[in-house]
């Protein structure tokens, strides 16, 4: 989708992680479309090449950082504040997925997606928080990638799906925990998206159900009730809005961006 307008986030620090492709490299375009400053991080030591242009424009900062490691945490909000200074939105996004039927899950699979969807994700976020408290920022905002996966459980994907059920969780309790100190913190829950993340999952439901590659990919973009799987700026729309000042009576909410799938 397009934003409409522009300068709508003017004057903004946003800090992204897991944005060096899929949604967060998109919504870190649209942050910088209207108007923000962003620092971009995800694990490669390499800044994505559609980034080339605004980092040399002085708009956007790339830092590598893998957010199962505190230090890098600190590293990366420290990286970010001596750039670009206080930060005034955090889109909390890297996350990794793996899927197998639930007496095959294994303590590996599930100790790679915990450290970093729930683990990474949590310590992100309360570092930030600390950060934005201390520099005595009003109406900040905190965006959590947190998925369909996170409303339901499903049999061949329960480690994923809880972690995600733990992004909600956290968000709501974060949002009551800022509450008070005027910082509103929120969660995205897309269905499903075409982004590098779907050529693996793609590929274990192709293993698992028996399916000839590209299939679930298929199968999945019908079942939505517009009739397509949603492209990474789809959820641009919903992040600008939760970032800026126009939500600022929202918080503890997670907002279904994801055609239809899931209501309430
Ligand atoms: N694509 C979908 O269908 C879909 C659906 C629902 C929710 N989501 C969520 O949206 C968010 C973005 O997903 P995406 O589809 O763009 O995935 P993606 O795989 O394209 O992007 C995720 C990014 O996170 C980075 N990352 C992974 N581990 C990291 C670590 N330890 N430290 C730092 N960065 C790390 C990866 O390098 C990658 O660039 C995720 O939270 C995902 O769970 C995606």
């Amino acid at each position: 989708m397009n934003v409409a307008s522009s300068g709508r986030l003017q004057g903004k620090h946003a800090v992204l992680t897991g944005a060096g492709g899929g949604i967060g490299l998109a919504v870190a375009q649209a942050y910088m479309a209207q108007g923000a400053v962003c620092t971009v991080a995800d694990i490669s030591s390499k800044a994505p090449l559609a980034l080339a242009d605004a980092i040399a424009a002085g708009h956007v900062h790339y830092v590598q950082a893998d957010i199962t490691h505190m230090a890098q945490i600190d590293g990366l909000l420290d990286a970010a504040e001596k750039r670009f200074g206080n930060i005034h939105v955090l889109f909390n996004n890297a996350a990794v997925f793996d899927m197998a039927p639930l007496l095959e899950s294994t303590e590996a699979s599930y100790d790679k997606v915990f450290s970093v969807n729930v683990k990474g994700m949590f310590f992100v976020m309360q570092k930030s928080l600390a950060r934005m408290l201390a520099n005595g920022m009003k109406n900040a905002s905190v965006i959590n990638m947190a998925s369909q996966a996170g409303r339901r459980g499903e049999a061949l994907v329960s480690h994923y799906c809880a972690s995600k059920a733990a992004v909600i969780s956290y968000t709501q309790s974060a949002a009551l925990a800022m509450a008070p100190h005027k910082i509103r913190v929120n969660a995205i829950s897309p269905g499903v998206v075409d982004t590098p993340m779907w050529a693996g999952v793609d590929a274990l439901f192709a293993k698992y159900e028996n399916l000839p590659i590209g299939e679930k990919k298929r199968q999945v973009g019908l079942a939505v009730p517009l009739g397509y799987m949603g492209s990474p700026s789809d959820i641009a729309g919903a992040a600008v809005f939760l970032a800026s000042d126009e939500a600022s009576y929202i918080t503890a909410q997670t907002l279904n961006v994801d055609g239809g799938s899931v209501m309430g």
